[in-house]
């Protein structure tokens, strides 16, 4: 959701900001812009509603050139998606460009001041408000100060003003038309990363744009400010005056952000996934001691052994890796586990007893309910875990220890490989807790073994691509798809309807099976098929009388079943094979073809499958 790139140096900075933009096209937005201001002082200001190749293309009628400029994807909030409304914004006269992330939940109030102080407005959206705010502060400070000798002193006290008087959320890029050769970039509660290149400086909401242009890397911290010049980078903490920043090496490379042979983000994602789970679990089996261990989990052993109930957190797809790891806790550690939605968390006041470990999941490590749970978690006391993918994430920094789910950058909108990881970083914290409590060192082992042959289980269900095509083109037409499994594989069976429906507008729900006689079962016609997840295990009978209730009403069935599975061939009208594997990872297996079913039927229907229309790849709003 929204995405921000500034540039200052020696080149020509639309170069870098459009490029970067179509780089953070994965967010989701539905307008884009650039401004730069060129050796002249003129401030070139080119934007539009819709795609950045509709920018591109304003671009080549209309250039933009400056050796310094910032841009933005918006995500509409406050006011469509119209050309007015697209980012940048100017403040006063055009004194100060700005782009920002993030949600401003006073603009209202500070609009109708600004009006009554006579500014104009041109666009319904809280950046403007804080362009003329910025800008009302400047001239507060003095008829030159932006222009004052004094090492942006006075032009970042200014800034400050009027960020200390915004409520919210931002990451904010600006830049200043009388004042070239500077950027200043803040953030609070929204992500901004600064590429430290030579005689040059990026900035980005997050490092896809750096990649490729800069090795080096510094993430702006929580309530802190970066004077940005070609040669020099300064940061500024709210509280705490200057502060020394460190510079970070950007681990992701080229190959990780672009298609290289696939049509799409997705299926690169999900054809990525035996590497992904080998990643998530480098480094992090300890075979002599028959667990798992993690370097960040930053709680001593009498603590972690002291755990006695997890609360775990998240949205969307993470919500459901969620309840795969509740059942695995359960199973392997004999540990409670609570599940809920952040967005319900953060409003609940769960009495909680005992020591519990609250686990924030999450992808992008920014997601707005998801953060606001764990804030509220920790703000009651509670020893936080982060599960995130992004590395540097706001969430990353903020829990008190983490796990990194080293998938790389997912920029399919519909989560893939960082569901899978997930739930294998779940099962490596269950065999992790179970081995702290009760569980055997043959046990351990077993654990282990089995999540050693995990890759290639997910490699092996990777192999069902064509059959799940042929599939998908019987059914492709249907408008309603359910989904069933049981125990480990309800969760599969809610996450396969949300790959369904998400990209594919196809209305899909998911349930536990057995659920179907207490309702669902009223929707089984010819047109509406069902997905059972159904591999070998303790509920397969269960399963199978729940697949034949649904043949009785004559709907169609397609099984995900286990390699050699003879029964559940002759019973359903589709089948998909996939590898056996123990029923606490099941679920990393089974999903492989239901997110391929998703994958395929929304390319049927002519979706465009990565940006799938009103979702954006991290919901930074609540
Ligand atoms: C679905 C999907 C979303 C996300 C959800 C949480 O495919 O991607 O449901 O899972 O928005 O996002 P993160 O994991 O980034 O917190």
């Amino acid at each position: 959701m929204c995405g921000i790139v500034g540039y200052v140096g020696g080149g020509q900075a639309a170069e870098f900001l459009v490029d970067g933009l179509y780089r953070l096209e994965y967010r989701g937005y539905d307008s884009a812009g650039v401004a730069t201001l060129d050796g002249h002082g003129v401030l070139h200001l080119v934007k539009t509603a819709g795609r950045v190749d509709r920018l591109q293309a304003r671009l080549e009628r209309a250039p933009a050139p400056g050796a310094m400029g910032i841009g933005h994807t918006r995500w509409a909030t406050h006011g469509a998606a119209t050309d007015a409304n697209a980012p940048p914004h100017l403040g006063g006269d055009g004194s100060v460009a700005v782009v920002h992330n993030g949600v401003i939940e006073n603009h209202a109030a500070l609009r109708q001041r600004l009006l009554a102080d006579g500014y104009r407005f041109l666009s319904e959206t809280d950046t403007e408000v804080i362009a003329h705010l910025v800008d009302h502060c400047l001239k507060g400070a003095g008829p030159d100060a932006d222009l004052a000798a004094d090492g942006y002193e006075a032009l970042v006290a200014a800034v400050a003003e009027a960020l200390a008087q915004l409520r919210g959320t931002f990451g904010v890029a600006m830049m200043f038309r009388r004042r070239p050769g500077v950027l200043i970039a803040a953030r609070r509660g929204s992500p901004l990363i600064v590429g430290v290149g030579r005689g040059e400086h990026f900035l980005a909401s997050d490092a896809s744009p750096l990649v490729g242009r800069t090795g080096r890397i510094v993430y702006l911290g929580e309530h802190e400010l970066a004077v940005v010049t070609p040669g020099d980078l300064r940061v500024v903490h709210r509280d705490q005056g200057r502060v020394r920043h460190r510079v970070e090496q950007l681990e992701i490379d080229s190959g990780q952000v672009e298609l290289g042979p696939f049509d799409h983000y997705m299926l690169k994602e999900i054809f990525e996934q035996p590497e992904t789970i080998r990643a998530v679990m480098a480094g992090r089996i300890d075979h002599d001691a028959a667990t798992a261990k993690f370097g960040g989990l930053n709680l001593a052993p009498h603590e972690l052994r002291a755990v006695d109930r997890f609360l775990m957190t998240a949205c969307g797809t993470s919500w459901h890796a969620a309840l795969v790891g509740e059942y695995q806790m359960e199973a392997l550690a004999r540990i409670p586990v609570e599940v809920e939605y952040a967005s319900e968390l953060r409003y609940r006041n769960p009495p909680l007893c005992g020591h519990p470990l609250v686990f924030a999941i999450t992808q992008s490590g920014e997601t707005a309910d998801t953060l606001a749970a764990l804030r509220e978690m920790k703000r009651k006391g509670y020893c936080t875990l982060g599960l995130c993918n992004v590395v540097g994430s706001t969430i990353a920094q903020e829990s008190d220890g983490g796990i990194y789910l080293r998938a790389g950058p997912e920029i399919g909108v519909a989560s893939t490989k960082a569901f899978t990881s997930q739930c294998t970083v779940l099962a490596m914290l269950a065999l992790y807790f179970g081995r702290l409590r009760h569980l055997s060192f043959d046990a351990g082992l077993r654990v282990i073994e089995q999540l050693e042959q995990l890759p290639e289980m997910v490699a092996g269900a990777l192999e069902t691509n064509d059959a799940v095509r042929r599939i998908a083109e019987k059914y492709a037409g249907c408008d309603n798809f359910l989904y069933l499994g049981r125990q480990f594989n309800f969760p599969t069976a809610l996450e396969g309807a949300l790959k369904m429906k998400e990209i594919s507008y196809i209305h899909a729900e998911g349930y536990p099976a057995a659920e179907m006689k207490h309702g669902p079962l009223a929707l089984v016609d010819a047109n509406t098929p069902s997905v059972f997840i159904m591999p070998q295990g303790p509920v397969y009978d269960k399963v199978t009388a729940n697949l034949q209730e649904v043949k009785a009403r004559g709907g169609p069935v397609i099984a995900v079943v286990g390699r050699g599975d003879t029964e559940a061939a002759s019973l359903a009208d589709d089948v998909v094979e996939v590898p056996n594997v123990d029923d606490f990872l099941q679920p990393i297996v089974s999903v492989v073809p239901l997110q391929l079913l998703g994958y395929h039927v929304a390319l049927l229907r002519g979706c465009d499958v990565d940006k799938p229309r009103n979702l954006a790849k991290s919901v930074t709003v609540e």
